[in-house]
């Protein structure tokens, strides 16, 4: 089928190389013209396992085109509109660049068309959009179908979380977007049960409810490993018991430096803004983006107290700046919070992380005791101590030879992914998060 991308960010990329590879005709529009420029050589504008090949792959086979314009988008009668709602600094999601989106369409459309959201949108959005649609569409005898197809890619397996989802969530509000939008993922060949049907407000409150559940998760988790630490219980222990019972399972039950990334905070506060608008007093959502907040000051009390004296004459290395592994997006990252907070309390901090580059950290332009590394054992010798704050698995086996480098011989593990009891056995001190 010939399908529209419009906003060619995360979602909308992978979105579109996806369904590319699954035969369909697909036209990744974006108003960047850098990023166009770009992405019609092959070159996605962020870090994602198997993109840039895929994007390759189905612009040779003639199924991916990238343009930066309507007429040419609009050449399709089925889009999928995937441009991000950031907060809007006041806890609800910005919607200015979807309604710039609609406001083009309502422009440019001249045949009856389906508009397929997966950008995450505030419950009711999708049927004021619909209202608004009919409005404008009607005296033209255009009928525009207006559907929720929300995501649910992690970044960093966002490819093949879009070619093996648990799930396909569908609110359509007509048989025909059903069977339509059912046709276009055909291709993946998933059991029926993997199609859920239901209204366009269940779809939406499907995606904030999934996100926030697993954000909470974390925060749980992050809560029990304080306890695990004044009962000297270890929350690895902890979560592989607790994950055995099917009901809880064992994914999202890892405690450390807490959630980041541009949708988890960013969902939960648009949900905790509703419930305050609606008069939903109880809020675990609430308690727990609290918890994700104290977290890393938490972690920096950590350092402060089991640091030594005279912190402010020591440095340290700091490996993983990016909010998760396989990523370079630091939207939202702890680790770039944590070393705002600790550049003023030490003498130096050497950074790395395996993807993402210097030119991309210009919010610590300010901080000018900090210094980018460009391997990951340089300086060991100079520094007093290793914070570890993402799980990337290039950190889970570290030399001890060169941990052994370290002055003070400390690793404070943001991510519990180091093995306590061999660094313990070669002298060298552990800080961990529940441990
Ligand atoms: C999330 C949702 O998982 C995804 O379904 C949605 O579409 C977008 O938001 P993402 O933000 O890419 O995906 O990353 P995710 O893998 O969910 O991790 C989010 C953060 O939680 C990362 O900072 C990660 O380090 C942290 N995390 C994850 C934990 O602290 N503990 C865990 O057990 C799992």
């Amino acid at each position: 089928m010939k399908i529209t991308i419009i906003g060619s960010g995360y979602v909308g990329l992978v979105s579109g190389a996806c369904f590319a590879e699954l035969g369909h005709d697909v036209i990744c529009l974006d108003i960047n013209p850098k990023v166009i420029a770009q992405l019609k050589i092959a070159k996605a504008p962020f870090f994602e396992p198997d993109l840039n090949r895929l994007i390759e792959k189905n612009i040779l086979k003639k199924r991916l085109k990238f343009t930066t314009s309507y007429f040419t988008g609009c050449k399709n009668n089925i889009f999928f509109i995937c441009v991000d709602t950031p907060d809007d600094g006041a806890g609800s999601p910005d919607l200015k660049n979807l309604n710039s989106v609609l406001a083009t369409l309502k422009d440019k459309i001249k045949k009856d068309a389906v508009l397929v959201l997966k950008s995450t949108l505030p419950i009711g959005t999708n049927k004021s959009i619909a209202e608004s649609m009919d409005k404008h569409f009607l005296s033209k005898n255009i009928n525009i179908d207006v559907c929720s197809n929300p995501e649910f890619l992690k970044e960093g397996s966002a490819v093949n979380d879009f070619m093996h989802p648990d799930r396909i969530i569908l609110g359509t509000p007509n048989k025909f977007s059903k069977l339509l939008l059912t046709e276009i993922y055909k291709p993946l060949k998933l059991p029926s049960n993997s199609f859920f049907y239901m209204s366009v407000e269940s779809a939406e409150l499907t995606k904030y409810a999934s996100n926030t559940f697993l954000a909470t998760k974390i925060s749980f988790m992050n809560e029990v490993a304080q306890i695990a630490e004044k009962t000297g219980a270890n929350i690895h222990e902890v979560r592989a018991g607790m994950g055995a019972d099917k009901r809880i399972g064992s994914h999202f039950l890892y405690a450390g430096l807490g959630f980041g990334g541009s949708c988890f905070q960013k969902d939960m506060k648009a949900l905790i803004s509703f419930e305050k608008k609606s008069k939903i007093k109880n809020s675990i959502i609430a308690e727990a983006l609290k918890i994700n907040q104290n977290q890393v000051k938490l972690f920096l009390n950590k350092i402060k107290s089991n640091a030594g004296p005279n912190l402010k004459n020591k440095s340290f290395i700091i490996w993983g700046l990016s909010f998760k592994p396989n990523t370079d997006d630091i939207r939202d990252s702890i680790a770039i919070e944590l070393i705002k907070l600790l550049s003023p309390n030490v003498k130096q901090l050497y950074l790395f992380d395996p993807k993402v580059t210097s030119d991309s950290l210009s919010c610590l332009n300010q901080y000018k005791n900090i210094q980018f590394l460009n391997t990951k054992y340089e300086n060991f010798s100079s520094a007093h101590g290793l914070i570890i704050c993402t799980e990337w698995d290039d950190f889970v086996s570290p030399k001890i030879q060169e941990l052994q480098k370290l002055k003070d011989r400390i690793i404070f593990d943001g991510r519990n992914i180091l093995d306590s009891e061999i660094l313990k056995e070669n002298n060298l001190s552990y800080i961990g998060i529940g441990i």
